[in-house]
């Protein structure tokens, strides 16, 4: 979306925990010139950083909870200053109604689509355990955590911006290659709609 505001401009990616919104997002920056911004990254990074909420936020994503706003709101606004664009794909957030009202509040932004990354449990289960990037949540047992807050906690976020008109669900159970193709089909509409305004 848009915001008159700040001229920024936000979509979000979101999906279930290994549906690929990471691997999307990256084909998305190469193609249409976004910032990809993710929560998840974020916090790791803080988590490598030494900063004093690394403890802290190392328990919460062992655990697959979700980190209070605040702390990765700072991290997104701060990401978002040093990246000197205006044009933003926010990855794995907002994961919860406090993620979605705290930023909407502070920042004054709201996205101006969200890319819905729709695949099923058994398929996002099999790509977390194969993922090897020796995450500390890459195991069976935080893994149904994570879809147990993403079904309980995110989905209703995704339904908040549905009743707005704002998802575009792709099926995101094929390969890379033609998830990509949907998503560049969403991003080509979006571009000639502006075009045409
Ligand atoms: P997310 O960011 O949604 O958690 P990732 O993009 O990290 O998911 O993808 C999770 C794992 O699945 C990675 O190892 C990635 O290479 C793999 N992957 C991503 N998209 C697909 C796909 N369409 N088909 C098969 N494997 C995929
Ligand atoms: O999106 P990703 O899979 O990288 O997120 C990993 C973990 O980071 C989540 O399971 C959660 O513990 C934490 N996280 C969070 N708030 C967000 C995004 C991620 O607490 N908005
Ligand atoms: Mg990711």
């Amino acid at each position: 979306m848009t915001d008159s505001k700040s001229a920024l401009r936000i979509d979000v990616s979101k999906g279930g925990p290994g549906s690929g919104k990471g691997t999307q997002c990256a084909n998305i920056v190469q193609h249409f010139g976004y910032t990809h911004l993710s929560a998840g990254d974020l916090l790791r990074a803080e988590i490598k950083s030494g900063s004093e909420n690394g403890t802290m936020i190392q328990e919460m994503i062992k655990e697959g909870k979700i980190v209070p706003s605040e702390v990765t709101i700072k991290l997104l606004q701060k990401a978002m200053q040093e990246s000197g664009n205006d044009k933003f794909l926010i990855d794995g957030f907002p994961r919860n109604e406090e993620n979605r009202a705290a930023f909407e509040s502070i920042t004054k932004i709201e996205p101006e689509f969200v890319l819905f990354f729709d695949c099923s449990e058994e398929e996002m289960e099999r790509r977390l355990l194969n993922r090897n990037q020796g995450r500390v949540d890459d195991n069976i047992e935080t893994i149904r955590k994570r879809f147990k807050v993403f079904l309980e906690s995110s989905i209703p976020v995704v339904e908040y911006y549905d009743s707005k008109g704002k998802v575009r669900k792709i099926d995101a159970a094929k390969s890379v290659e033609e998830v990509f193709e949907a998503v560049k089909a969403i991003f080509t509409q979006k571009y000639e709609k502006a075009a045409a305004v």
